[in-house]
C-alpha cells in the first residue's frame, strides 16, 4: 500500500540531534520533519513500562493524536490520552490534580511515563505532574508550537500558574527525550508562530551573531516555513538553549541571559492583563527597549538597536511601547522578581551575539521608556 506518508518517508528528512549535557540527567533533542510518525521507535530503546499516558489538548489531539498513537502502537504500547482544555488557564494545580487522580485511579506504578504532546502549557503541566507522581516518573516532550520547540521543552523548568502570578509553582525536572517535528508548525496560527520567532531572535542577539545574520537574510523563507530554513532555526535555537542550560541548570547567573527582552516583556504582559500581547510580542518590544537602554548607557552603538528593531518588524512583531505607558511600566518593573537591592537588572546587548547583565538606575530606565521611539 502506498500512502502519502510512505512518499515522505522516502525523502530522507534532515535529522539533527542535540545533546543536553546534564550528567546523569542528560538527554537528546531530536529534530526531524515527520518525526510525529516515529515517536514509538525513538522511545522503544528506553524500555519504559507499558503504562503510557499522552497529555495533550483537543486541538493538538485532533491534528496529531492519531499519528502519535499509531507510532506507539507499532512498538506494542497502548497509550491512554488525556486531552485537557486548551489555554493558559489549564496550567493550574486543579488540572495537575485531575491528571494525578487519573494516574492513581488506574494504579499506575513508577514505570509509567508521560508524553507531553502540545505547546508550552501542556509541556509545563505534564512535566510538573511527572515530577510529582510517585516522586517522579519519566516523561518525554513532543512540542508542537515554536515556543515549545525552541524554548519550553528544553531545560527542565516545569510548573503551573497561581492566581497571584504566572509560573509561581514548579520544579526543575528534566525530560528523558525531546522529539521535535517542525512539520507540526504548519497548522499553527501565524501569530503563535511569530511569538516563537521572538525567542529565536533572542538567541541570535544573546549568543550567535552569525545566526542573527542568517535570520536577517532568511526571514522571508522562515515566515513561509521553508523546511531547510526552519530546520536551522530550530536546531540553532535548541543548541543555544541546551548550552546555556548545561552551564547552569538551576538558573544561577548564566541562565539569566535567556531573560533578554523579558524584563520589560513581563511588565508589558502584566499591564496588559496577559491579553493585549502574546508573550513573544511582549518580548519583542522588550528586546528593542533593552537595546535602546544599552545604547543610552554607552554599552552599544546605535546599529545594534536598529538591527534588532528592523528584524523584529520584518518578522511582523511589534517593536514600540504603547503610548504613555512609562510610569505604569516602571511600577510593574519594580515588582518584578529580578529587582535586587531596589535596582532593576537588565540583560543588555553590547553587540549582536553578546549580552551583559547589569543593574540600571531608574532615571535611565524612565528616560528610555518615555522617549519617542525612532523607527528603523
Ligand atoms: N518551561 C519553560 O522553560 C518555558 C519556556 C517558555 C514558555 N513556557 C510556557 O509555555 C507556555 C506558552 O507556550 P505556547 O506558546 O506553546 O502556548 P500553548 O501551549 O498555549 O499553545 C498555543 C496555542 O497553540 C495551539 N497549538 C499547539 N500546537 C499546535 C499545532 N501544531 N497546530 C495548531 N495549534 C497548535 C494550542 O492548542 C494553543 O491554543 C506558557 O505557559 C509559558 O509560561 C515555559
Ligand atoms: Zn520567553
Amino acid at each position: 500500500m502506498t500512502t502519502d506518508r510512505d512518499e515522505t518517508d522516502r525523502t530522507p528528512a534532515v535529522c539533527d540531534q542535540i545533546h543536553v549535557d546534564l550528567g546523569e540527567r542528560s538527554y537528546e533533542v531530536v529534530i526531524r520533519d515527520g518525526l510525529l510518525d516515529h515517536v514509538g521507535e525513538f522511545l522503544a530503546p528506553f524500555q519504559l513500562g507499558p503504562d503510557t499516558v499522552i497529555v495533550t489538548n483537543p486541538v493538538v489531539k485532533r491534528h496529531y493524536g492519531a499519528r502519535v498513537i499509531r507510532s506507539l502502537n507499532a512498538v506494542g504500547l497502548k497509550p491512554i490520552v488525556l486531552a485537557l482544555p486548551d489555554g493558559e488557564r489549564t496550567k493550574s494545580l486543579k488540572w495537575v490534580a485531575r491528571v494525578l487522580n487519573e494516574l492513581l485511579r488506574r494504579r499506575y506504578e513508577r514505570k509509567a511515563w508521560l508524553v507531553a504532546l502540545g505547546g508550552g502549557v501542556v509541556g509545563d503541566l505534564a512535566g510538573f505532574t511527572a515530577s510529582m507522581y510517585l516522586r517522579g516518573i519519566p516523561f518525554v516532550q513532543v512540542p508542537t508550537t515554536l515556543v515549545a520547540q525552541v524554548d519550553a521543552s528544553i531545560g527542565g523548568k516545569t510548573g503551573v500558574n497561581h492566581l497571584l502570578g504566572k509560573n509561581l509553582i514548579g520544579t526543575f525536572y528534566q525530560p528523558k527525550l525531546v522529539l521535535i517535528d517542525p512539520g507540526a508548525l504548519r497548522t499553527l496560527s501565524p501569530r503563535e508562530y511569530r511569538a516563537g520567532l521572538a525567542e529565536v531572535i533572542k538567541y541570535g542577539v544573546i549568543a550567535d551573531a552569525e545566526f542573527f545574520e542568517f535570520l536577517e537574510r532568511g526571514i522571508a523563507q522562515i515566515l513561509k516555513l521553508e523546511p531547510a530554513a526552519l530546520q536551522r532555526v530550530i536546531r540553532t535555537s535548541c543548541a543555544i538553549k541546551a548550552a546555556v542550560v548545561a552551564e547552569d541548570e538551576r538558573e544561577g547567573d548564566r541562565r539569566r541571559i535567556l531573560n533578554f527582552g523579558h524584563t520589560v516583556g513581563h511588565a508589558l504582559e502584566t499591564l496588559g492583563g496577559y491579553r493585549r500581547y502574546t508573550h513573544g510580542e511582549a518580548v519583542a518590544i522588550g528586546m528593542v527597549v533593552a537595546a535602546r537602554l544599552a545604547e543610552r548607557l554607552g554599552l552599544a552603538d546605535a546599529s545594534v538597536g536598529m538591527r534588532i528593531r528592523a528584524l523584529v518588524e520584518r518578522t511582523g512583531l511589534p517593536a514600540d511601547l504603547p503610548p504613555r505607558s512609562a510610569s505604569a511600566l516602571l511600577r510593574a518593573l519594580r515588582q518584578d522578581k529580578k529587582v535586587q537591592d531596589r535596582r532593576i537588572h537588565f540583560v543588555l546587548p553590547d553587540r549582536i551575539g553578546h549580552v551583559v547583565v547589569r543593574p540600571v538606575e531608574e532615571p535611565e530606565i524612565r528616560r528610555v521608556l518615555a522617549a519617542r521611539q525612532p523607527s528603523a
